[in-house]
């Protein structure tokens, strides 16, 4: 065979090759499965034309895959010129491309009780003790170990998963993610698919608004419409509580496991049981807590305890009455200026300073999530009692 072809056939093989290593940065596959490369043409003398259609008029990612089209293309031995003709796609070829993306399934929400992704609702009783910090922690630390890893932020009224992913820009706006017909790709940050309510309202005020019809029609969209592609685990930002949008996610999802995140202080234990055990009326299974907030080293190696003490045990000892097993606390994170500074700059902890004792204890935990497995335990069987 190899004989048979010219230097031009085996240029524009490697060169196909090469496009074979280029993602495209929001669906995450190479360009040349999507249908994206629609001709390689090589002059001799090692010039190359690249034939290039992208999904959509306008898709943000646009720049970045002519660019990496363009570098994998001239990083070929042998080519001297690369020029990148970019078009769009005729509306059925991206049908096409939808449907093999879906992979047969129906359009509905993904991840049933028979996916192989295992879901976890992040909630607490309250805000702001940490929530939307462990979740953007543990998805960076579990995308870290190599598993695929998205995050659904349905905190309506206090979404802030986009900043903490380092997705928003410098005025704090989120991206809108971009639409293939009715497939809506979720941005990428630190190997995470990112999908939040803050992404597709204009103001929070507009947000504060919404009801629970509205809010239900929502959550089951980002759960059927939204394109993650396989994946290992997905992490629900819940709001704290126990409002309408935890009865949605409850009903969606009554296969979901619950980590509940609380502080050390001993009253807050009463509203974070609270909102494990109404997550447990639908099905769902309390994983385990996690206690954020806990004791602030000192420089001179003391703990001071801002937040007193035992608010996780305390919590984790309410929720296992009545249970087979008790619920564990998966762990404790300290207070740490590195956390909140990650926070504030995008960047989670576990990523950027992980030898902090927070991001530490945060990894612990993602250890220990990955080591429980997606137990059956607790879970509803698909049996009807009739
Ligand atoms: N362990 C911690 N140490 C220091 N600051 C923290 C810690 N956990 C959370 N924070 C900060 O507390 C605030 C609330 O955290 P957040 O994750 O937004 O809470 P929630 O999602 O529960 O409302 C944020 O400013 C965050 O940076
Ligand atoms: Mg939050």
């Amino acid at each position: 065979m190899a004989d048979r072809t010219t230097p031009q056939d085996q240029l524009g093989a490697a060169v196909l090759a090469a496009l074979g290593r280029v993602l495209d940065p929001e669906i995450r596959r190479p360009v040349t499965e999507l249908d994206m490369i629609r001709g390689v043409d090589v002059q001799p003398g090692g010039s190359v034309r690249v034939d290039l259609q992208l999904t959509i008029v306008g898709c943000p990612a646009a720049d970045t895959i002519e660019r990496d089209v363009r570098s994998a293309a001239g990083s070929v031995p042998g080519v001297a010129t690369v020029d990148v003709d970019v078009s769009v796609m005729d509306p059925a070829v991206r049908r096409a491309l939808t449907e093999r993306l879906r992979e047969g399934r129906p359009q509905g929400v993904q991840f049933t009780p028979d996916s192989l992704t295992r879901v976890i609702a992040v909630t607490s009783g309250k805000g702001g003790v940490g929530k939307s910090t462990v979740t953007a922690n543990l998805a960076a630390a579990l995308a870290r170990r190599g598993q695929r890893v998205g995050i659904v932020d349905v905190d309506v009224h206090g979404f802030s998963i986009p900043g903490l992913m380092g997705l928003t820009d410098e005025h704090g706006v989120a991206p809108r993610p971009t639409r293939v017909d009715s497939m809506i790709l979720p941005p990428v940050a630190h190997e995470v698919k990112v999908v939040s309510i803050g992404m597709f309202v204009d103001d929070v005020s507009t947000a504060v608004s919404w009801r629970g019809p509205m809010l239900h029609r929502t959550v089951n969209q980002f759960l059927s419409d939204v394109w993650f592609g396989a994946l290992d685990v997905l992490l629900l930002d819940m709001p704290p509580g126990t409002g309408d949008v935890a009865i949605s996610v409850g009903q969606l999802l009554p296969h979901a496991e619950v980590l509940v995140v609380t502080t050390p202080q001993a009253a807050a234990a009463d509203v974070a049981e609270r909102s494990g055990i109404v997550a447990r009326q639908t099905g769902q299974k309390v994983v385990g807590v996690v206690e954020n907030m806990a004791g602030l080293v000192q420089p001179d190696g003391s703990v001071l305890h801002l937040f007193g003490e035992g608010g996780g045990d305390e919590t984790a000892r309410r929720l296992s009455r009545g249970q087979d097993a008790p619920v564990p606390v998966l762990g404790r994170v300290p207070l740490s200026v590195p956390l909140r500074a990650g926070g504030d700059a995008g960047l989670p902890v576990v990523l950027g300073d992980p030898s902090d004792p927070a991001a530490v204890a945060l990894d612990a935990v993602a250890d220990r999530l990955t080591a429980m497995g997606r137990g059956l335990a607790g879970r509803k069987l698909g049996l009807s009692l009739s």
